[in-house]
């Protein structure tokens, strides 16, 4: 079976980080999310991978032509942003055939199993059968109204007002080679959640089916900081440590964390618990890093301190620094030696910053 992953979004809501990196190349637990995606579909027997780009397409493409992978990948290039149907339509010539595919959004963390989902399709041949999950907080998501018989008579994106414990979009689709006929071949951002769903639900003909296990949708700053945290809590999982890491013995590691390969870990330093460190990464004497996720080769000087904040790749954190809550700063920048980022400061990549700041702001 062949899937299409949706991969070209702008991912505005993580910025500075998506400055210079698609989401789906962000890290998650020293591996790109768009592995983790695929990687899922492959353990559920998918051989044919589309990937539908535009944003950074060739950050992209330059990552997985050096990576070996069990299902074939192959790109779908967008000559403008098409939304989430626009680029189904795009790679018709990649899908076409008798049978129908899997449509996954690219920012989805998730082990659901979609072969159960595609014998449910199977059962009752129709244009669509979508995933869905309960969420307590639907405002952020298609919200659907299923009906006994699994189909879904209604499908509201976003919609505002009683959100609270609803099923809503997983964003996980089986799509029949019909869905062709039903997108408008326009080169246009076409959205598959307002302009073919609440149509298909009108007429009854979608359907849905309710998944479990690990689900997250990465949008924003707090839900990749959670992504991280699910899988190093992930039951069962031992702390990972990569290749060629030096840990001091004085230091200390509070688990669970990931540290990535040729990690430097000085003494005194004290790691942990939820944190990531990325690959070529060092962190001095007497630094402590808790509920954190730090890209690859960064550098942190001895005795600074870092909560539950993103630090890009390449930057490096003088001595003495404080770094707290929700701070997210971009790659390549310089905090210099002494400096204090508060709480909820966003430093766009390769500035160098050396004044506290105590308010919440954004450093271009
Ligand atoms: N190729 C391409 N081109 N991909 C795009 C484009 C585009 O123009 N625009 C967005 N995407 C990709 C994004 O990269 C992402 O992987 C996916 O489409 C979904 O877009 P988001 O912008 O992340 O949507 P959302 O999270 O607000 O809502 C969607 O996901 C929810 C579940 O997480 C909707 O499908 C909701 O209904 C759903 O509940
Ligand atoms: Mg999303």
């Amino acid at each position: 079976m062949k899937a299409l992953i949706l991969a070209g979004g702008f991912a505005t809501r993580l910025r500075p980080l998506s400055c210079t990196r698609p989401k789906q190349l962000f890290p998650i637990v020293n591996k790109p999310l768009l592995d983790w995606v695929i990687e899922n579909l492959e353990r559920n027997g998918v051989k044919e991978i589309v990937v539908a780009v535009n944003y950074m397409a060739d950050a992209l493409r330059n990552y997985y032509e050096k990576k070996q992978t069990k299902a074939t990948i192959i790109f779908s290039l967008e000559n403008r942003p098409l939304g989430t149907a626009g680029p189904i339509k795009n790679a018709e010539p990649n899908l076409k055939g008798k049978e129908p595919f899997f449509v996954i959004n690219g920012d989805i963390l998730s082990n659901m199993n979609l072969r159960k989902m595609k014998n449910a399709h199977d059962r009752i041949p129709g244009p669509a059968t979508i995933a869905l999950r309960r969420v307590d907080d639907a405002s952020r998501f298609g919200v659907v109204d299923l009906d006994e018989e699994k189909y879904i008579r209604r499908f509201v994106e976003k919609p505002k007002g009683e959100n609270r414990n609803r099923l809503i979009n997983a964003g996980a689709y089986i799509l029949s080679q019909e869905i062709f006929d039903l997108i408008p071949e326009e080169n246009r951002k076409i959205s598959i959640e307002r302009e073919i769903f609440p149509i298909l639900a009108k007429e009854g003909k979608l359907r849905g089916y309710i998944t479990e296990g690990l689900w997250m949708d990465i949008g924003t700053h707090p839900d990749y900081l959670q992504a991280n945290f699910a899988l190093l809590k992930m039951p069962g999982k031992k702390n990972s440590i990569g290749r060629n890491v030096k840990i001091s013995p004085n230091a200390k590691i509070v688990e669970p964390v990931a540290i990535g390969d040729e990690v430097v870990v000085n003494e005194g330093a004290k790691i942990g618990p939820l944190t990531v460190v990325g690959d070529n990464s060092e962190i001095d004497e007497g630094c402590s890093i808790e509920r954190s996720v730090l890209f690859p080769r960064c550098l942190i000087e001895s005795s600074t301190s870092i909560k539950e904040a993103i630090i890009g790749e390449g930057t490096v954190i003088g001595r003495r620094v404080k770094i707290g809550e929700q701070s997210v700063i971009g790659d390549h920048c310089e905090i210099l030696d002494d400096v204090i980022l508060n709480k909820n400061v966003k430093v766009c990549p390769s500035k160098e910053v050396g004044e506290n700041v105590l308010e919440s702001c954004h450093i271009m």
